[in-house]
Order: structure tokens, then C-alpha cells, then sequence
């Protein structure tokens, strides 16, 4: 069956001595609680190497990006085999600000879960409405093409081995959570989707978790909903107590 998971996504904040000592102290806090979730955090990747050597293997380490190339002439970028050469197991892509800010389409996230899966990365796959799509209904239909034109080309198998994130990009960072029968009537609908060309089984067998201004607060009510199996955090993943709030929600 699924697992739940909560992730951490630090996006570009803390200096490398600062996110060892994070990584630290969240290391240390889960080695004293019995978690109900697999626990991963996903930092810059001048910090993977570093936080892979201060973490036990309780504490899952991935990146927030890769490249959509495998090795060559692509200057400062970053290839998925370097980021699983660090230790680091899982990869975010397709994040709402790689989209909207770097010009991600589908085609190049594509390319980077195939290249992540190559080197056994777990993907981390992000989709989600805007504001305007929310406000004209067309939210349910723009995430279906999010996973259609990105995802649908992989076999059964593969789509088994990737994580989704559902992370309406109005609640990122907004403090304006989505409410927890919004986030399931999304999460219920992409499990549908994925029933529709995977079949039953692998739609229940995938994660499907939430993200967007989850906190400690919040997270309980939005982890009891029968499709919500976990939480992408970015702002409450800074800090190590509030990152254990959430998951200590489970
Ligand atoms: P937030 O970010 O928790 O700060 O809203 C979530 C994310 O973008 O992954």
C-alpha cells in the first residue's frame, strides 16, 4: 500500500552551515519520536553532499531540481547522476517555481523524470492550479494535462515509482492553505486520472501529498483525508520544531 511522506523542500534558503545544522537537528528529533511517515528533506544541492554525511538512513535526502541532460556542456547545471552521487535518494521536479519562473514546460520535465528514474531517484512530481484556474473551474482539467503531458508516456512501473505533490500554486508560500475538502477533491481526482491509464492498483498505490502554506496547525485535518498521504512543506520545513509538528501530525 502507499506510504505517507512528509518532505521537506528548502528551496534556496539556508547557508550551508546553517542547513547542516538543520539537517542535524531534524536527524536528531526523529531518532526520538516513532514516525508514522517516511521523512524526507530536499535541499540546495551545494548542501547534499554535506547533509548526506551528518544524516542516518531514517532521514531521507533529495534534490529540488536536476537537469534535463545527462553530462556535457550545460553550465551550472546539475545532472541526475551527480545529485544520486551524493547519497540523496529523491528529486523534486516540476515545481510550480521552476515552471513559472525558469520556463519548465512538460516536454523538459519529461525528460528530467526519465533521466531521475535512470538513476533510481524517486521524483517528487509537482502539479498544480493557478489563482485564475481555481477561480474559473478549469483547476481539475489543468492538472490532468499537468500529468497527462508530463507522465503518461511512462510504463505502469515506472509511474509506480514516482511521488506526486499537488501544490495549487495560490497556497504556496501564501499562508492561504487550501481547505482540506479542496485538497481532497483534487487528490481523489488525480487518483482517478491515474486509475484511468494505470488501473486501480497503481492509483492506490501512489502518494499523493499536499503542499502550500502546510503547517503544523493544518496539516492534521489535511492528512485525514483518505487521498492526502503527506505534505511537501517549504516555509515550516525551516524550522526544525514546526517541521516535527507536521510530522507528528500522523
Ligand atoms: P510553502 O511551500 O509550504 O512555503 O507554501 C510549499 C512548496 O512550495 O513546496
Amino acid at each position: 500500500m502507499r506510504k505517507n511522506i512528509v518532505a521537506g523542500n528548502w528551496k534556496m534558503n539556508t547557508t550551508l552551515a546553517e542547513g547542516v545544522g538543520l539537517a542535524k537537528d531534524v536527524n536528531e528529533a526523529l531518532k526520538g519520536i516513532d514516525a508514522k511517515c517516511d521523512v524526507v528533506i530536499c535541499v540546495p544541492f551545494t548542501h547534499l553532499a554535506s547533509v548526506a554525511g551528518v544524516i542516518d538512513s531514517k532521514l531521507g535526502l533529495g534534490a529540488e531540481n536536476c537537469a534535463d541532460h545527462l553530462k556535457g556542456a550545460y553550465t551550472g547545471e546539475v545532472s541526475a547522476p551527480m545529485v544520486a552521487s551524493t547519497g540523496a535518494k529523491y528529486v523534486i521536479l516540476g515545481h510550480s517555481e521552476r515552471r513559472q519562473y525558469y520556463g519548465e514546460t512538460s516536454e523538459i520535465l519529461k525528460t528530467k523524470v526519465n533521466l531521475a528514474l535512470e538513476e533510481n531517484l524517486t521524483p517528487i512530481f509537482c502539479i498544480g492550479e493557478v489563482l485564475e484556474e481555481r477561480e474559473n473551474g478549469t483547476f481539475l482539467d489543468v492538472v490532468t494535462k499537468q500529468i497527462e503531458e508530463a507522465l503518461f508516456d511512462l510504463s505502469a512501473e515506472d509511474f509506480g515509482k514516482l511521488i506526486l505533490a499537488y501544490e495549487p500554486v495560490w497556497a504556496i508560500g501564501t499562508g492561504k492553505t487550501a481547505t482540506a475538502d479542496q485538497a481532497e477533491e483534487m487528490h481523489a481526482h488525480i487518483r482517478s486520472v491515474i486509475a484511468g491509464k494505470y488501473g486501480k492498483e497503481v492509483a492506490d498505490n501512489c502518494s499523493i501529498l499536499y503542499g502550500g502554506s502546510c503547517k503544523p496547525s493544518n496539516a492534521k485535518e489535511l492528512f485525514e483525508k483518505p487521498d492526502v498521504d503527506g505534505g511537501l512543506i517549504g516555509g515550516a520545513a525551516l524550522d526544525c520544531a514546526s517541521f516535527m509538528g507536521i510530522v507528528t501530525a500522523f
